[in-house]
């Protein structure tokens, strides 16, 4: 064991904790340096976990390709152990904290034999920031190291800020394959089956323990694992808001600027919105990038609440990734990526479905050969980029402000192909926490298990760590808090389909024109009519210069069919019942009015009457 760079007594003692329990071959204490990450993108390339692209096209940027069982999140496979199943609530998996932590002791017991145990000191948050959190991985995966020094602030910097404070959030992982004397490595090594993965959180310690995958949110503990579900039992019991949201900063012409953070469930176009580029027709607006995907929200001194993006770079989905649907992305990713899962095509680059003109030959996500006719697809539809976020052209300068933006909106929204119109703005404020906490989705490839359409409240289903109806409670509290400007709130919907089941909206960049009137609303600037949703834009109310798009069409994705709201409003019901006595009052009495409101419109109503 190298010494360690620390004189944190608890520090070490916990690392020699952990080392003693997991019986690595040696003890690594990341620094963060480029050296460090050049030297393990060397080991991991020679080891075969790791293909260098070609630096001509793509410097200093290199692909993984990850066991076919290990693609993404496994949620019946993560835990939260609260004392009791009801603090974690009917939503999560609970697990008896004594219980886990014994199971925990035995699957941990020498499982990094024959590998190197590496410490990874990080900030979730502007180093030093009052916001900022600091935490420890240890892990065995050197493909996790490399990743997280470009998704957090990682190294010896974070060393001396901690200095001799023990307050830190300690995160342990391991990949759950050790290696017998003289065992050969597999490129991704990983426990064998879906049952031999544990993603475990203590919300009472504030710990995480995560074994078996190597993947994404399962492994990078500073991402869900921390800043979302550790993060979310932090933020109620210190009164500030952790949430799955982008944040973004929307220049006017007039140079006015308006930040909102938006939350959708996981591959729902939360990277897409953030780096939106201003359609033809609305030049002069600027969107500026402050976050793709986790948000940490606190009253600032004036009232405002104040956003800080806890993370340093994206781990953004790579499938539909183009020039079209998202340049800002595709200009983040051009050197210093990591790829995972995506086509490396014969000139030593990489390619993705939804990327453009396939090429004639590859070698697929699996390692195999591959051509456009394969009749399979050449990228994991869970397909990743890991890029540092100061790459992207859109990055607002005050991205790493640590008193953070003031937010004026929240949006919400799901992958929905009906009943669901392309915008609405809640009554106020209960009927806003209403409106995202009954939001739902179709499912994605986010997650490993998941089908069908299924209620994601605040896009925080998989990630709240505690009660989800009392996750709820702590938004409607923030409701009624002295001294707080509270922010707009409104629902999206950028997937409805049309009777031939394509896309009715055109999406992607055009999506601006449904933020300027959000932006306009939130000013004061912009008209709404009562639905039995929310406040809608009528067709005048959007801005249309430089989009051929009718009010017809508009109509078509506006209309509310009264059965399908009563349907909803029933749903709610049966939904809200699994939470007890958890609910707030509060949504149960908003539930009442959607459908009162329901039961009084037309059969369909219409904005055009
Ligand atoms: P996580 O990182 O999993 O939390 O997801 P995310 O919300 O950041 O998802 P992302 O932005 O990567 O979007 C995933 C998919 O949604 C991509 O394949 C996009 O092409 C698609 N998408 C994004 N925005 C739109 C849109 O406006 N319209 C349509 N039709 N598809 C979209
Ligand atoms: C998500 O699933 O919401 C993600 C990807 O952002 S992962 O980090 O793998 O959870
Ligand atoms: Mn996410």
């Amino acid at each position: 064991m190298t010494t360690p760079p620390t004189k944190n007594a608890k520090l070490i003692a916990w690392v020699n904790e952990i080392a003693a329990l997991c019986e690595p071959q040696d003890v690594h204490w990341c620094d963060g340096s480029q050296e460090e990450y050049d030297h393990l993108c060397a080991q991991m390339v020679a080891s075969g976990t790791f293909v260098r692209l070609n630096p001509a096209k793509r410097p200093n940027s290199y692909l993984a390709r990850s066991h076919p069982s290990d693609v993404a999140r496994v949620e019946e496979r993560t835990f939260i152990c609260s004392k009791s199943k009801e603090e974690a609530g009917p939503t999560n998996n609970w697990a008896s904290p004594d219980e886990m932590r014994a199971t925990l002791r035995k699957i941990y017991k020498g499982c990094m034999r024959g590998r190197t145990m590496y410490v990874i000191p990080f900030s979730m948050g502007p180093l030093g920031s009052p916001i900022a959190k600091i935490g420890f991985e240890i892990t065995d995966s050197p493909y996790v190291v490399a990743n997280m020094r470009i998704m957090t602030r990682m190294g010896k910097a974070v060393l001396e800020v901690l200095g001799d404070s023990p307050g830190y959030i300690p995160c342990i992982h391991s990949v759950g394959a050790p290696l017998a004397p003289g065992q050969k490595d597999v490129p991704w090594p990983c426990a064998p089956s879906i049952a031999d993965k544990y993603i475990v959180h203590f919300p009472d310690t504030y710990e995480i323990w995560s074994y078996g995958s190597g993947y994404g949110g399962n492994a990078l503990l500073g991402k869900k694992c921390l800043a979302l579900r550790i993060a979310s039992c932090m933020a109620r019991d210190q009164g500030w808001l952790a949430e799955h949201m982008l944040i973004l900063g929307l220049e006017s012409p007039t140079g006015e600027k308006t930040y909102v953070a938006a939350a959708f469930p996981s591959a729902c176009g939360k990277t897409n919105l953030a780096m939106i580029l201003p359609p033809q027709g609305l030049e002069g607006w600027k969107a500026l990038t402050v976050g793709d995907d986790i948000a940490w929200i606190k009253p600032g001194p004036d009232g405002t609440l104040r956003a800080i993006n806890p993370e340093a770079g994206f781990f953004g989905v790579a499938p539909g990734t183009s020039y079209d649907s998202n340049p800002m992305a595709m200009e983040s990713i051009k050197a210093n990526t990591i790829f995972t899962n995506v086509v490396l095509t014969d000139d030593g680059d990489i390619w993705w479905e939804g990327m453009g003109p396939a090429p004639a030959h590859g070698i697929d996500w699996q390692g195999n050969d591959w051509t456009p006719e394969a009749g399979r697809v050449g990228a994991h539809a869970n397909a990743r980029f890991t890029a540092p976020a100061v790459q992207c052209p859109t990055i607002d300068p005050q991205w790493e402000d640590p008193a953070g933006v003031p937010i004026s909106a929240f949006i919400f929204g799901g992958r929905l192909s009906k009943t669901f119109p392309l915008v609405y703005q809640a009554f106020d404020w209960n009927s806003g926490v209403f409106m995202a906490a009954t939001m739902g989705s179709e499912a994605t490839a986010a997650a490993i298990g998941v089908s069908g359409i299924r209620r994601d409240p605040f896009a925080m289903l998989p990630f709240a760590g505690y009660n989800m109806a009392d996750y709820w409670g702590h938004w409607v509290r923030y409701g009624a808090r002295a001294g707080i400007k509270l922010p707009q709130i409104f629902r999206v919907n950028w997937f409805r389909k049309n009777a031939d089941g394509k896309f009715a909206w055109p999406g992607y960049g055009q999506n601006m024109r449904v933020l300027q009137w959000i932006v306009d609303r939130v000013h004061g600037h912009a008209d709404a009519a009562e639905s039995p949703f929310g406040l809608m834009p009528r067709y005048e109310d959007l801005n249309w210069k430089g989009l051929d798009f009718s009010k017809e069409q508009f109509l078509g994705i506006m209309d509310i069919v009264r059965d399908g709201v009563i349907e909803e409003a029933a749903a709610i019901d049966e939904y809200f019942g699994k939470f007890g006595n958890h609910l707030p009052p509060e949504l149960e009495v908003e539930r009442k009015k959607l459908q009162k409101r329901a039961e009084s419109a037309p059969e369909t109503w219409s904005l055009g009457g």
